[in-house]
């Protein structure tokens, strides 16, 4: 009896005691724990990137194919006015901070000097067999402060050693080994599984590839089917799926390996590896120049963005240079309308002049740090809005000055440096829905179906999350591009 009221007493005396620290000094609220997995150091920076360029460039060029053969004489390689300024300027003026080069394309011809093979830039009559287009891509981007990422084809259709695994696995690696060593830092490499259906039998060591990739380049992504930083999207349209998670298991992936691609596209909610999808899609039908061919349009590069940037997703635009070594005149003015259509939609968040911004809670109360008015700052990462403690049914509320809003586009942000959280939520003006959707990630666009709404409240409410959701940032634009087809 006495030991049970002595330690009922004791009990009392240290909470009397933690109480009393409490009223000493104010604790500030901290933030929640985060959700695993979560992104890596140089997988955040990729996501900020939004949008990255790829250059298709090398003999496809100069046969008008897509596929080569192998086969090819590099003496049919000559880009006699080649200015990889142009190339670099083109991607600055879109937006763009990195940009990837085919090194080489499956015909195995390659952009750079390389010791092991002379199917090379070293056999054609550009600059008298002296140029490497890699070492001019890197200096032009270095010049501009745009970085570098780099491919190189697995299925190579010229090499001897192709279907002898060792010896092909050899050579390969003692390329990548000049790739990463030669040229300063790459931040993305790009290895994916395409291979004709004749094509001999190989087994790549992709094991090996990517630990020697780590060991040369601390900073970089590794993109593949299967990552391990950066995955495939699942297709070649450019568009992810409406629910795009960055999570994944990476044991159920495999290179090459076509019955995962839907997957790809949606990532998994349970799933255990921060693995982020990829869009890659060609400005023009093929990746590489034809003559016969021309940019896509506006509206379509627009579908594109707000189906991949819009999805959680980074956009891997391809730009192929054409014979001359430049970029074509029509895709450069294709590209500077694509950026000044993105800068129009989004330089002007209609909710910044909001009335007043609230929520159905916030963790620590008022002036905890935590408040609703977070997700207008500039930070789209680190401060946000988080509700109380449980995480379902949660809202927040922008209402508009007396002329209220008058938008068509609902950008939502989750702070993504603690996990993705969101599985569900819906968007109602003044009451009525008019948008609703499953997973928002770094970044979530939604043009309404209706076209433009006339409200005075905005309201977002998480019908569903893994943890308290993090809000990091909303936007409320107008959008003049967008006409939905079901709307007069
Ligand atoms: C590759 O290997 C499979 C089974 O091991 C075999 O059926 C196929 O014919 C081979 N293909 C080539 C092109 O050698
Ligand atoms: C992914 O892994 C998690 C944890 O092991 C598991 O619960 C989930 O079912 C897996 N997803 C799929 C699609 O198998
Ligand atoms: C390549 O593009 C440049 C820039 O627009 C242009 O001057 C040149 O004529 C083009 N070359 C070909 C073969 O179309």
């Amino acid at each position: 009896m006495f030991k049970l009221w002595f330690s009922l007493f004791l009990t009392t005396l240290i909470f009397q005691v933690q109480k009393f620290a409490v009223c000493e000094r104010e604790q500030i609220p901290t933030p929640p724990l985060p959700v695993l997995p979560l992104p890596s150091y140089s997988q955040l920076k990729w996501q900020q990137r939004e949008l990255i360029m790829f250059f298709h460039f090398g003999v496809n060029t100069f046969t008008d194919s897509e596929w080569g053969t192998g086969n090819e004489n590099p003496a049919i390689f000559n880009p006699v006015g080649l200015d990889t300024n142009q190339w670099v300027s083109t991607a600055v003026e879109a937006g763009v901070s990195l940009v990837i080069l085919t090194a080489k394309h499956h015909d195995g011809f390659c952009l750079w000097p390389s010791k092991y093979t002379d199917h090379s830039v070293a056999g054609s009559p550009w600059k008298n067999g002296h140029g490497d287009v890699v070492q001019e891509l890197v200096n032009a981007a270095k010049a501009r402060g745009v970085d570098v990422g780099l491919y190189l084809s697995p299925w190579d259709r010229h090499d001897r050693r192709y279907g002898h695994d060792l010896q092909y696995n050899e050579y390969y690696l003692a390329q990548l080994h000049e790739l990463l060593s030669r040229y300063g830092d790459v931040r993305e490499i790009w290895f994916d599984g395409a291979k004709g259906s004749n094509a001999p039998n190989m087994s790549y060591y992709f094991t090996d590839w990517f630990a020697m990739v780590k060991e040369l380049q601390s900073s970089i992504n590794v993109f593949s089917d299967a990552g391990p930083d950066v995955r495939w999207v699942g297709n070649e349209k450019g568009f992810a799926g409406s629910t795009c998670w960055s999570t994944i298991n990476r044991s159920s992936l495999s290179i090459g390996d076509g019955s995962i691609v839907g997957y790809l596209n949606t990532g998994d909610p349970k799933g255990t590896d921060w693995l982020p999808a990829e869009c890659d899609v060609s400005i023009r039908k093929g990746w590489f120049w034809h003559k016969s061919q021309s940019p896509k349009k506006l509206s379509d590069l627009l579908d594109i963005y707000y189906n991949s940037v819009g999805r959680n997703c980074v956009l891997l635009l391809n730009v192929p240079p054409n014979t001359t070594g430049l970029i074509s005149e029509s895709d450069v003015q294709r590209l500077k309308e694509f950026r000044n259509a993105i800068d129009t939609i989004f330089s002007t968040n209609l909710a910044e002049n909001c009335f007043l911004i609230r929520a159905s809670s916030q963790r620590g109360g008022k002036g905890g740090g935590f408040g609703p008015e977070n997700v207008l700052d500039s930070d789209h990462l680190w401060t946000y809005w988080a509700p109380g403690d449980h995480q379902d049914d949660q809202w927040i509320e922008i209402i508009g000055t007396d002329g209220g809003l008058r938008f068509n586009v609902v950008r939502i942000q989750e702070a993504i440096g603690l996990g993705q959280r969101i599985k569900r939520h819906e968007i109602y003006v003044d009451g009525k829905l008019v948008a609703k959707g499953s997973t928002v990630g770094y970044k979530k666009l939604h043009r309404l179906e209706s076209g433009v709404v006339h409200g005075h409240v905005v309201r977002i409410k998480i019908k569903e999350s893994k943890a308290v959701p993090l809000i990091s940032s909303i936007g409320l634009h107008f959008d003049p591009y967008w006409h939905p087809k079901n709307v007069q």
